[in-house]
Parts: C-alpha cells; structure tokens; sequence
C-alpha cells in the first residue's frame, strides 16, 4: 500500500493554525483523500499529558532543556503511537505544529542550539520529515492582538514580542533553508484572502504527491 502524505502547519501564537486547519480539512475531503488531523506538542493521551506540563504557567521553573526534551518526548510518542502507523496504512496526517516549531520555539525562543535539536530530531525520527509544510506567516504584534482576543494566555503566550519575534525569524530562516518542502501563507489579511492562498497551497501540495 502506498505511504500516506504528512503535512504539517507551523507559525506563532495567533498566526491561524487552528483557523485554517479547517480549511485543509475540508480541501482533502473534497479530494477524497483519507487523513487524521492531530497536533504537537500531544495527538495520544501520554503525548496529551507531556503538552498539559508544558502549557502549564505554573511550572515557571521549567528549564529550556527540560522543555525542549520533553516535546521530543512527546514527539517520540506521537510518532509511534499515531504518525507512524496512520502513514503506514495510507492514511494523510494532518498537523498543527511539529518539528519546525522545536527549531523555531526552543531554538529561535529560547536560544537553544540548532545542533542540540538536530540531535534529538534524528535519534526521534530517523529519516522521517513532514512532506510539506504550511506556514503561516504573520507580523508578530497582530497575532499577538489576536491571540489576546481569543482569550487567557498559556506558559508560551505570556513571554514578551522579542521572544516571538526570533520564533518568527527561525520559521522564515526554516522556509529560507527548505525552499521545496514550506510553503508560505500570509495570514494577516481577511480570512477570504487567506482561503485563496490556502487552496492554491493544497492545490501544489496534493498535485505534487498524487501524481
Ligand atoms: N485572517 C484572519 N483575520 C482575522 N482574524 C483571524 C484570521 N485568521 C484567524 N483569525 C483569528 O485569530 C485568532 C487566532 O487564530 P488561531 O487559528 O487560533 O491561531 P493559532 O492556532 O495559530 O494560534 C482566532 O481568534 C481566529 O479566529
Ligand atoms: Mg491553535
């Protein structure tokens, strides 16, 4: 049986991952193409309780290393318990967020070296990368101001602008650095304009891999 697709949707807190993963949802369905949506950090229930940890604004005290293994953690779970086995039966994953956002959070956010994340990202997954990836690409202080809207803010959301701001150069170098695999979606204006980049991304993304 051949191999399912994994996509994976990245950028900043308020950048649009939750609004226009209903997008891809609905243009893969339209596609008869079978999928499973989940998310990082989580997507199984011990994957699910590592994210709670992470999340939490009460442990303050988690140190960055600490924080970065604990999403490889997650990841490592995830892969095998859902990721693996859902390619494996031909299944598309569909994700919001993976790898990209350790390089982007823990290595652009919190200064962590890219070396270190290379590291753990070929002892986690091997030779295993996401097909595409969309990026969803916003200046930081509107998905800021949207986020802030949306409601109470998580352990990431409360860090200050610079903090997101290197998240946001780390994504665009990731992009920069892996031209064929990301494709860049600019969210700041009206979703219907979002919408119509988003298709003619799905429309490259499942033209380039079902052919
Ligand atoms: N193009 C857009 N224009 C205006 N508001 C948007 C747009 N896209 C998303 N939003 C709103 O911004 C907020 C953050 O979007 P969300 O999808 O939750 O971002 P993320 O999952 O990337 O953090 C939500 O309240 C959403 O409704
Ligand atoms: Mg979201």
């Amino acid at each position: 049986m051949m191999q399912g697709k994994f996509i994976t949707i990245e950028g900043s807190e308020g950048a649009g991952k939750s609004t226009n993963m209903c997008f891809v949802q609905d243009f893969l369905s339209s596609k008869n193409i079978e999928f499973i949506s989940t998310r990082e950090p989580g997507g199984t229930e011990i994957s699910e309780k590592i994210r709670d940890l992470l999340l939490d604004k009460s442990n303050s005290s988690l140190c960055d290393d600490a924080e970065l293994l604990l999403m490889f953690a997650a990841r490592a779970q995830h892969l095998n318990e859902l990721i693996k086995p859902t390619l494996a039966a031909g299944k598309w994953v569909i994700s919001d967020r993976f790898t990209d956002a350790s390089y982007a959070y823990q290595g652009g956010g919190r200064g962590l070296s890219w070396e270190k994340i290379t590291q753990l990202e070929q002892w986690v997954q091997g030779s295993l990368r996401p097909d595409a990836t969309i990026l969803l690409d916003i200046p930081v202080d509107i998905g800021m101001q949207r986020v802030r809207e949306r409601g109470e803010a998580d352990r990431f959301e409360q860090e200050q602008l610079s903090f997101f701001n290197r998240i946001r150069d780390a994504y665009l170098r990731l992009a920069k650095e892996n031209p064929k695999r990301f494709h860049i979606v600019d969210t700041q204006p009206a979703i219907e304009d979002v919408h119509k980049q988003m298709r003619t991304v799905m429309e490259m993304i499942t033209d380039s891999v079902t052919l």
